[in-house]
């Protein structure tokens, strides 16, 4: 952990909520298969203030159709539990699912939330899909931007934001109370790490951002946000701790050095094919989830850059 301050920031709000459960929260996760994404919707239970994170928007790609059957279950469960939303939280701009964020915020209320480097993302993203100047590349979009560091609440329980990069220079890890929701960095140990090759990616800063997270204590409970099964493994999983990672992570395990983990990335990486929903989610999530403005014929039309990526 060293001088790190944000991460030792973290571990000690991880440790004031191991020695008080009052200061843990409550986790449902929602596993959708047409993605093998996770989302969350985190509470505490002294105040019903709750979070949802990194929600998904059903699209059929063929046919451009959206539809709310993912989104529909969250709702319900808010609304049956009696849970108020405060904070509609992005661990990065998705390649693999559209997301129901503003959906979400129509119906349940909550500031949306993400990384400040998402301006990053924006820029890169604004110019291949050759947006004009109506689409503001400074996270406008968004209602709050984190930086590395910076402490939020939900309800009684603390919440600190951590920036991990490697992913996408914007991916974040929220950690509210001793429960970390890690974005695409680590996968569940005998499946590993999130790809580091999409535009922006880096493998070596995955790496680094992974040995942060994998310095909070052993206990730590980590929330992923894809599972895709593993071989041997027919169970869909999407929780782990800092000391299963550190012992068991096939590509991150400790011992592992930087190097190695690079080679091993890069090969792999080189090896996967775009995820299908790479070109609409990008282009939606960059505008916090919103669809291209429609055109004069009252439709909203996702682009499809030949040959560009
Ligand atoms: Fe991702």
């Amino acid at each position: 952990m060293g001088n790190d301050k944000p991460v030792q920031l973290a571990a000690e709000q991880i440790a004031r909520a191991r020695a008080d459960k009052t200061l843990r929260p409550s986790i449902a996760g929602f596993f959708d298969e047409a993605t093998n994404t996770v989302s969350y919707v985190v509470h505490d239970p002294e105040t019903s203030e709750a979070a949802i994170i990194d929600s998904v928007l059903d699209y059929e790609a063929a046919s451009g159709r959206t539809s709310y059957g993912s989104a529909d279950l969250i709702v319900e469960y808010v609304t049956s539990n009696n849970l108020k939303v405060t904070w509609l939280i992005e661990t990065h701009a998705h390649a693999d699912h559209i997301s129901a964020a503003p959906y979400l915020q129509d119906k349940l209320g909550g500031k949306l939330a993400i990384g400040r480097q998402i301006v990053r993302v924006q820029e890169v993203f604004g110019k291949l899909f050759n947006a004009g100047t109506d689409f503001e590349r400074d996270g406008s979009q968004f209602d709050k931007l984190f930086e590395d560091g910076e402490t939020f609440r939900l309800g009684e329980i603390e919440g600190i934001a951590l920036h991990v990069p490697g992913h996408t220079p914007a991916d974040m890890a929220f950690i509210i109370g001793d429960a970390a929701f890690v974005g695409d960095t680590i996968f569940m140990p005998d499946f590993g790490t999130a790809r580091a090759d999409f535009p922006g990616g880096d493998a070596r800063q995955l790496f680094r951002s992974i040995r942060r997270l994998l310095s909070l204590p052993d206990e730590t409970r980590l929330f992923l946000c894809h599972d895709y099964k593993a071989p041997g493994r027919d169970e869909y999983a999407w929780e782990t701790t800092v000391r299963q990672q550190r012992e068991g992570n096939v590509h991150v395990k400790d011992g592992v050095t930087e190097d190695e983990f690079v080679d091993m990335r890069t090969a792999r990486d080189k090896t996967l094919a775009m995820p299908n929903l790479i070109m609409p989610s990008v282009q939606v999530n960059i505008r916090g989830g919103r669809l291209p403005a429609p055109e004069d014929n009252g439709v909203s039309y996702i682009k499809i850059p030949v040959n560009a990526v």
